[in-house]
């Protein structure tokens, strides 16, 4: 029997993954734990894949709905995705298997931004959940929870969930238990008080979360590993991009406008993002402050070398290697990382007042500033908006980063018209590649179109992105102010897709 379970009640309520999943009908909602690899249920969502399997063979369907935090990992993603055991997903994912799911149709996914997701659960607008199935670190005394390596939309889950499913995940280090403040973003609209941070480091709730008990279904104990992907070691082309960025920042603490120890960081997901934080260890930066939706290994980085001084979020995003260190120095870590839940951690009024500097990787920029973060011409659906919206549309600065082309230089990261657009022109102050920064603020769209095509697209699509906006401009029906010839404004992508290439032939 587990120690990390000390309610008397709940200790008899132990038994398997198997046996817990099957108490779940076909047709559940179901609100999990997980954001971004960390955190997530690892034995109850395979039992439900391969109950799915066994469902089917009996000729039954057997498809839930899966609401979570983000991402989650393998045992959840992919495994009820390769089943096909998940009818609808909300409200971001990262998974290939998964991917291919949604991008073919079998999976309906609603791509969300973060801060939103826990008061749209609470409204009611996915229907009456079954079950939260979530992944703890250890149950008191008390029956109270110390979450493990997330919290995500944990809070909400509890809140409108029948029954709860909790899995004791004993690989989580239990000296987890202090790190969390959960306060719930609770209450309609017109009721709601502010949230009361004005610093990152800012504690407003409680280190544990107080739950029904008599709700408590089932207790799963498990002793697996999180998702902990390792990021790519910085490419040159990823570190002139931090280059770049640190150039900047360098030029607002001059300018009077920012902090020496800048303003709250927001450093988004992906390899760009780490590497950026890698270029910031090394830069001049002293006592820098976090206020994000993730921690990852450059995070780590910054924390140890004493550059940064505090960093909270709503989950840890590190490989295997970050989490060696996570764990030995994890009693420093306790003091200096605070873990909140999503809504609190991305909430719009909180990244205002602080003024963080949202940095997110972007798929595509079109020349006036609209940005794609989610969908890949000729494939669809990448991952999601994730947090970056809530950041991006409430910072102080909202910056875009990505190389200036993908695939060999095939695809242009900067093209006429963006093909999807999950941020508009009037939230995009900087979009960064390893070519420079083009700084948009304070210009129109035409200026706009000036500075992203000199500063940041790749030289070789320079002259076809002047082409086009030169005779966009010209053109009689198009209009001066973002002018675009429709027939045209996906021509880089059809070229793509009918030669594999977005340069034209010759
Ligand atoms: N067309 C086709 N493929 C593209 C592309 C484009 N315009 N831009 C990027 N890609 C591909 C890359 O080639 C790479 O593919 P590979 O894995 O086959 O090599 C993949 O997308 C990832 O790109 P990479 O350059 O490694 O960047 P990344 O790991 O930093 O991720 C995003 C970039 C945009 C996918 C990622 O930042 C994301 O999902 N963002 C949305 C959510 C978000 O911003 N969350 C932060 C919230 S706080």
């Amino acid at each position: 029997m587990s120690n990390r379970i000390l309610h008397k009640g709940l200790k008899a309520k132990v038994m398997t993954a198997e046996e817990a999943a099957a108490m779940i009908p076909n047709g559940a909602i179901l609100g999990m734990s997980g954001f971004t690899g960390a955190g997530y249920p690892k034995a109850v969502p395979i039992a439900l894949a391969k109950r799915a399997i066994e469902e089917r063979m009996r000729g039954k369907p057997f498809k839930v709905q899966a609401l979570t935090g983000a991402s989650t990992g393998p045992e959840l993603d992919q495994a009820m995705g390769l089943t096909e055991a998940i009818s609808f997903r909300f409200p971001y994912q990262g998974d290939a298997v998964l991917r291919e799911k949604i991008n073919a149709g079998i999976v309906e996914y609603q791509d969300m931004h973060l801060s939103h997701a826990g008061s749209l659960v609470r409204y009611g607008y996915y229907g009456k959940m079954d079950y939260a199935i979530i992944e703890v670190t250890k149950i008191r005394e008390d029956g109270s929870l110390v979450f493990s390596s997330s919290v995500g939309a944990n809070t909400a889950y509890f809140d409108v969930a029948e029954k709860y499913i909790l899995e004791v995940n004993e690989w989580q280090d239990e000296r987890l238990e202090g790190m969390h403040d959960v306060y719930g973003v609770t209450g309609r609209h017109g009721e709601r008080t502010p949230i009361p941070i004005v610093k990152a480091d800012d504690r407003i709730g409680s280190p544990y979360l107080k739950i029904d008990v008599n709700k408590v279904a089932a207790v799963v104990v498990t002793n697996n590993a999180d998702r902990n992907a390792p990021f790519k070691a910085p490419a040159e082309v990823h570190m002139k991009i931090a280059g770049h960025i640190l150039d900047f920042f360098d030029a607002e603490v001059k300018a009077g406008r920012m902090p020496k120890s800048l303003l709250p960081l927001q450093s988004g997901v992906g390899n760009i993002a780490n590497a950026v934080l890698v270029g910031l260890n090394q830069g001049p930066f002293e006592n820098m402050t976090s206020y994000t939706e993730v921690i990852q290994d450059g995070m780590l980085d910054l924390l140890d070398s004493g550059k940064l001084k505090v960093a909270s979020a709503t989950a840890f995003s590190v490989s295997p290697d970050g989490q060696v260190r996570f764990n030995k120095n994890i009693e420093r870590y306790r003091k200096q990382i605070i873990l909140r839940p999503q809504d609190v951690s991305n909430h719009p009024e909180v990244i205002r007042r602080i003024g963080c500097i949202a940095m997110n990787g972007f798929v595509e920029a079109d020349i006036y500033g609209h940005v794609n973060s989610t969908h890949i011409a000729g494939k669809g659906i990448e991952n999601g908006i994730g947090g970056s919206a809530d950041f991006a549309r409430n910072a102080a600065y909202t910056i875009f980063m990505s190389p200036a082309t993908a695939k060999d230089g095939k695809i242009s990261a900067i093209v006429p018209f963006a093909s999807h657009i999950d941020h508009t022109e009037h939230d995009t102050m900087g979009i960064v590649t390893e070519y420079g920064f083009a700084d948009l603020r304070g210009k129109s769209p035409k200026q706009r179109a000036k500075e992203i095509i000199e500063k940041a697209a790749a030289p070789e699509y320079r002259p076809l992105l002047w082409d086009y906006f030169k005779r966009a401009y010209a053109h009689p029906s198009a209009g001066r102010q973002s002018p675009h010839i429709f027939e045209e404004a996906f021509g880089f992508h059809t070229r793509y897709l009918k030669t594999g290439d977005m340069r034209p032939k010759g």
